[in-house]
């Protein structure tokens, strides 16, 4: 079965059994400051699933494009995918568990739908815990249906909870069901969960039944819905009794220009072979990003971060495949994914003069930042050369991939030319550490205007919060953070405050923020319940949105800081090396709101 016949089959079933079927949305959600990407069918849905009124009624079914970054890391293996399509159908206060669970037999076994036979499916369902009780009645739909009970297992909230996609929203528990893909279940009692690993999940029934609030508290929903999410790639892979989705018809044109290109035929080299899916995948990716009707171009912020990282992923596993670069090779293999997936995603062809052009510039953009590297490499080279060790210091192979975009394994490649080694676990502990820092910036907003997270932001980063308490300690407690943004050249930071401030107040700001420069403070940083972190004297800006843990920066001692606030960091160490702190100017920024822009020199 083709993805397109799948598509066609889930829709025309769900309209049988009285759905109506709605348009995917945008890859970019509109309204919804806490991800960065549609990551879910559910997902332009959550208005509705939270009590508002669907004008097409209470039985919706569709099929949704979707990104999720939070494991681009892990693309490159056999099942990994950053994009994906999403077939859903939900119920907005129709049927729930009983009714959810019917359909979705049916469509699995029927032979006049995807006839699955009984014996490969097994299905989860929600343990229970204190607050929700234990799923039976999942369960009991399931056993009278056909499923056996030694193929129904029940698993913990880390496996049967679903949502919220953000911070808050709509979740509940769900019941998940997978296809063993060996040829019989290892012995009488294997199930999902089983050690063999041979269960994969194809589909999610999502009993969304709760709200979870901003103070983290999940509210019950008046109106029960469901939701559910059906992977088109997996599917397709398993119906066609493939081992991954890499060998499916839905990869097949990409792949195949991809080997062309590089001159190698898949299934040689397992390293090369990893290389030509992450070219796949992450060239799917940035296509349906850049044809997107929001077009996002590649930045160095938000969904424009993840577009750059994702074409310079695949532009760098391209040179790994020994693709020439003497001209851009991501465009000609889009236009023919443009040309194959043009029936469902019309938006494509419509874009497609976009998509080329973004892709080209960004491709030569990084060449030209690779070059770049070289360039700086070669100029510590002679000083590397001295170490009788032949060891090229972590921190300064991090360096040139912080500052300049530059590839490890780059790096690494340059040093085994001059003989030497990269010290890779000092290199893996400051990227470590980045990554820690900036994990949120995948898919959750950074607070603020936090554009990179290299040295001089991060420096300024730090200069915000101790702004933000000189000010505080001047003008008073009413000093409210409003937003900031920071570039590696300066930063403004935008306060509540109804008067503009006098040559006297800024002095005595820029004075106090010196002074604990000066002091060169510790920073730490705890995780901890978002009240106890208010009770403990931090600053939470108001009408933000925060996760029940929060991460509270402080500035000083544990007791008597100087300054403590919830914010995702990163920062900086101690205060001494943020050097000298100036404020340049201090205006309106609108109504009410000052805005002041400093530097640090
Ligand atoms: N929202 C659920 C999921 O993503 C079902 O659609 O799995």
């Amino acid at each position: 079965m083709t993805a397109n016949e799948l598509r066609e089959k889930y829709v025309a079933f769900f309209v049988s059994k009285g759905h109506v079927q709605i348009q995917g949305k945008s890859l970019l959600p509109d309204n919804d400051p806490t991800v960065l990407f549609t990551t879910a069918g559910m997902h332009p849905l959550v208005p509705y699933l939270l009590g508002e009124e669907h004008p097409a009624g209470t039985r919706l079914v569709n099929y949704q494009k979707c990104i999720r970054t939070g494991d681009i890391d892990c693309v490159g293996d056999f099942s990994h995918l950053t994009f994906f399509e999403m077939l859903g159908n939900w119920s907005l206060g129709d049927y729930f568990k009983e009714g959810a669970i019917e359909m979705s037999f049916e469509f699995l076994t029927s032979p006049q739908w995807l006839n699955i036979p009984i014996e490969k499916l097994g299905v989860t369902v929600y343990e229970g815990d204190a607050s929700v009780p234990r799923d039976e009645e999942s369960a009991a739909v399931w056993k009278r249906l056909g499923i056996p009970e030694n193929r129904i297992a029940y698993l913990p909230r880390e496996d049967n909870w679903w949502g919220p996609a953000g911070s808050t929203g709509p979740c509940g528990p769900d019941s998940e069901m997978f296809y063993y893909i060996g040829d019989a279940p290892c012995n009488k009692d294997c199930k999902p969960g089983c050690a063999c690993n041979k269960w994969l999940e194809i589909w999610n029934d999502v009993f969304m039944q709760y709200n979870k609030n901003a103070a983290g508290e999940y509210e019950p929903l008046t109106r029960k819905c469901v939701d559910t999410g059906m992977g088109i790639e997996r599917t397709v892979t398993i119906l066609n009794g493939k081992r991954s989705v890499y060998d499916t018809e839905i990869f097949a044109p990409v792949r195949g220009a991809v080997e062309q290109a590089a001159g190698y035929t898949y299934g040689t080299d397992e390293e090369k072979d990893k290389s030509v899916r992450i070219v796949c995948d992450h060239l799917r990716a940035s296509t349906f990003i850049l044809g997107d009707p929001k077009a996002v171009s590649p930045s160095n912020v938000g969904a424009g971060y993840v577009l750059r990282r994702l074409i310079r992923r695949a532009v760098r596993h391209g040179k790994n495949l020994g693709i020439a670069t003497d001209q851009p090779f991501l465009s000609p293999i889009a236009a023919i994914l443009i040309e194959q997936m043009q029936g469902p995603y019309p938006e494509l062809m419509e874009n497609k003069a976009r998509i080329i052009e973004e892709l080209d510039r960004e491709e030569r953009k990084f060449l030209e930042t690779l070059q770049k590297g070289e360039h700086e490499f070669e100029k510590l080279l002679p000083n590397l050369l001295k170490d009788p060790r032949k060891i090229m210091p972590g921190r300064l192979a991090f360096k040139l991939y912080d500052t300049y975009g530059f590839p490890i394994e780059l790096t690494e490649e340059l040093a085994a030319e001059n003989g030497m080694k990269v010290h890779r676990e000092e290199f893996d502990e400051a990227f470590k550490k980045h990554q820690e820092l900036s994990r949120a910036g995948s898919e959750q907003v950074f607070k603020g205007g936090l554009q990179d997270h290299g040295e001089t932001t991060t420096k300024y980063h730090t200069a915000t919060h101790l702004l933000h308490q000189a000010l505080r300690l001047v003008l008073g407690e009413h000093i409210a953070q409003k937003g900031s943004n920071i570039t590696a050249e300066r930063m403004r930071f935008d306060f509540a405050h109804p008067a503009p401030m006098t040559p006297e107040e800024i002095q005595k700001v820029e004075a106090i923020v010196s002074e604990q420069i000066q002091k060169d403070l510790p920073i730490s940083f705890a995780v901890m319940e978002l009240e106890a972190a208010k009770a403990s004297g931090a600053i939470a800006l108001f009408g933000e949105k925060y996760e029940a843990q929060v991460k509270v920066y402080t500035i000083g001692p544990a007791e008597g800081f100087f300054a403590k606030e919830v914010c995702g960091g990163p920062h900086v160490e101690r205060t001494g090396i943020l050097g000298k702190f100036t404020i340049q100017k201090e205006q309106s920024s609108s109504a009410g709101v000052r805005r002041i822009r400093a530097v640090l020199v």
